[in-house]
């Protein structure tokens, strides 16, 4: 059996003592190249998985990515091997430039800035974005914004990809773009989505949460369709 990419042990968060955790006793594992989507109803603990993933909140139960503890000491290694696109893209675009943004996740690593910025150019072409490479983010619609924050991750090719909400706010055919762009991807990648046919595109297996456990986890994802229609009653 290949190491986990992703794995939580009996994982639970609660954000306060007298509410119900936001995520309870979750236990799942990622392998190499696996794309999972994460389904779940609004509050369902979708974004408080990915946080407890990089060690954003504090957390009960083991959790690893590639092999590796997450713990204080472990956090900044832990997160150096993670894309994480955050629910609201603006909040992961620092830089004047929508270039230099992408092309810093590489010139933090110790890439030259020549080569930086043609892979940026690169990564934001693979997305159609190569037109936005000299504009400000502040500028941007928010469609364009998730795709300069998409290459800001993609370029890094980390071993783990966690997206919240990718498709959200995209064009019909960037939706399209996308989802065949990360099944060509070869990092591991879990996906928080309310998109049905845009996980159906880009990933080959899910997991559903409600009320943060997860009550569904396979390759069906007629099953999550048949829950929503039940939920929709
Ligand atoms: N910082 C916080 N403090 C207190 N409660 C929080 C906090 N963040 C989230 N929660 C609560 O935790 C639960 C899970 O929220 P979370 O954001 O993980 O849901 P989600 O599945 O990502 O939802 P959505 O589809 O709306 O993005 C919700 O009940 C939410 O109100
Ligand atoms: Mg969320």
């Amino acid at each position: 059996m290949t190491r986990a990419v992703l794995n939580f042990e009996h994982v639970a968060v609660r954000y306060h003592e007298n509410r119900p955790p936001a995520l309870n006793d979750v236990s799942f594992a990622i392998h190499p190249g696996e794309r999972v989507a994460l389904f779940g109803l609004n509050g369902s603990g979708k974004t408080t998985l990915f946080l407890a993933a990089v060690g954003l909140v504090p957390y009960e139960g083991i959790i690893t990515v590639g092999g590796q503890v997450l713990g204080k000491k472990s956090l900044a290694e832990v997160r150096s091997k993670i894309g994480f696109l955050f629910n609201v893209p603006e909040d992961q675009l620092l830089f004047p430039r929508v270039v230099d943004d992408v092309a810093f996740t590489l010139i933090r690593k110790g890439a030259p800035a020549p080569e930086a910025r043609q892979k940026a150019l690169e990564a934001l072409a693979s997305l159609g974005a190569d037109s936005l490479a000299e504009r400000p983010p502040h500028e941007l619609s928010h469609g364009e914004r998730l795709r300069t924050a998409l290459a800001g991750i993609l370029v890094g090719n980390p071993l783990l990809l966690l997206l919240d909400e990718p498709s959200a706010g995209l064009d019909p055919p960037a939706k399209k773009r996308l989802a065949r762009q990360l099944g060509d991807c070869p990092s591991a990648m879990l996906v928080a989505t309310h998109d049905i046919s845009f996980a159906r595109l880009s990933c080959q297996r899910c997991i559903m949460l409600e009320h943060g456990r997860i009550v569904l986890e396979g390759q069906s994802f007629d099953e999550v369709e048949t829950r929503w229609d039940l939920y929709g009653r």
